[in-house]
């Protein structure tokens, strides 16, 4: 599809965006930019004081209306949380970003904390796009974009439930992205490599893995909404990806992955 004007970008998907995961890292990059396209936004995380800071800023930036909500995704009440909150808006464009990524031997995490992993990163993405999609599809128009990640091809040693809850946003966009093409709403999932988000930063990664930037990421996977379902931002890591999962045998590829996990997290850990 060629690229969209900033004007069509907010007919198809606009006038409001909702995102979830929206106070740092890629979650405000994608808020930044979609306000760049002049959409509404409701900024959904957590913290509620550093999402009015963000708030403030794209409002006086791009001039657009924000709308934060301070809530965890985690909640067992989310839909409950979530009920008549939005009502009065359209929103056009659902981006699940949040996450929770637990690093360590599977057996050294506590059982609540996979638990907890499976409800922000799983629970939570499915309930929103349950709850947002439908009025898309009654419009019918819209866009639904989860996050994944490269590491959601293939299990990975020290990331095993994190990269599990990943292959479920893939294949939950997967099966979306084919039950609604044809029906005005766009549904995508962006597989990134290692990015260089606060998150990313914190869980000190050793060793020689490059890290792309939010900018660059956000750049993509925007510019590659209503081509899906899947994007794997940067042609380095789209040949890498055809390495693994047509080339090598499955077993290869699963324990090259767990070599550059351990590589990274084996001196931190
Ligand atoms: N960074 C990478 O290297 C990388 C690579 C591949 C895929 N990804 C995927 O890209 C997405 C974003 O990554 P990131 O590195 O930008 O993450 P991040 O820096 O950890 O930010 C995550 C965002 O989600 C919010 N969040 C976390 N837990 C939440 C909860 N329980 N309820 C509500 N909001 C919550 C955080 O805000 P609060 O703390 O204020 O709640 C924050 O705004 C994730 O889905 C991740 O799996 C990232």
């Amino acid at each position: 599809m060629a690229r969209m004007t900033p004007q069509d970008f907010r007919v198809r998907y606009g006038p409001w965006a909702l995102v979830a995961g929206a106070s740092e890292g890629l979650g405000a990059e994608f808020a930044t930019q979609l306000a760049a396209r002049g959409l509404n936004l409701v900024l959904l995380a957590r913290r509620g004081d550093v999402l009015e800071e963000v708030s403030m800023h794209l409002q006086h930036k791009y001039g657009v209306e924000v709308r934060t909500l301070a809530l965890d995704l985690a909640r067992e009440d989310l839909v409950t949380a979530l009920a008549g909150q939005f009502d009065d808006l359209e929103i056009g464009l659902l981006v699940y970003n949040a996450a929770l990524s637990m690093i360590g031997p599977y057996f050294t995490i506590a059982l609540e904390d996979h638990l907890r992993e499976i409800a922000i990163n799983c629970r939570a993405p499915m309930t929103l796009a349950y709850l947002f999609g439908q009025p898309m599809l009654a419009r019918p128009r819209g866009g639904i974009l989860l996050m994944s990640s490269l590491g959601g091809a293939q299990g990975s040693a020290l990331l095993v439930n994190y990269t599990a809850t990943k292959a479920y946003n893939r294949l939950l966009a997967e099966g979306l992205w084919d039950e609604l093409r044809e029906q005005g709403v766009d549904v995508l999932t962006c597989c990134p490599p290692a990015v260089s988000t606060p998150g990313y930063l914190a869980s000190a990664p050793s060793g020689s893995m490059s890290a792309l930037t939010p900018q660059a990421v956000v750049s993509e996977a925007l510019g590659a909404l209503g081509s899906g379902p899947t994007i794997i931002p940067g042609w380095t890591y789209r040949l890498a990806n055809i390495l693994m999962q047509r080339v090598l045998p499955r077993k290869s590829t699963i324990k090259l992955m767990g070599r550059v996990t351990r590589g990274m997290y084996q001196k931190a850990l």
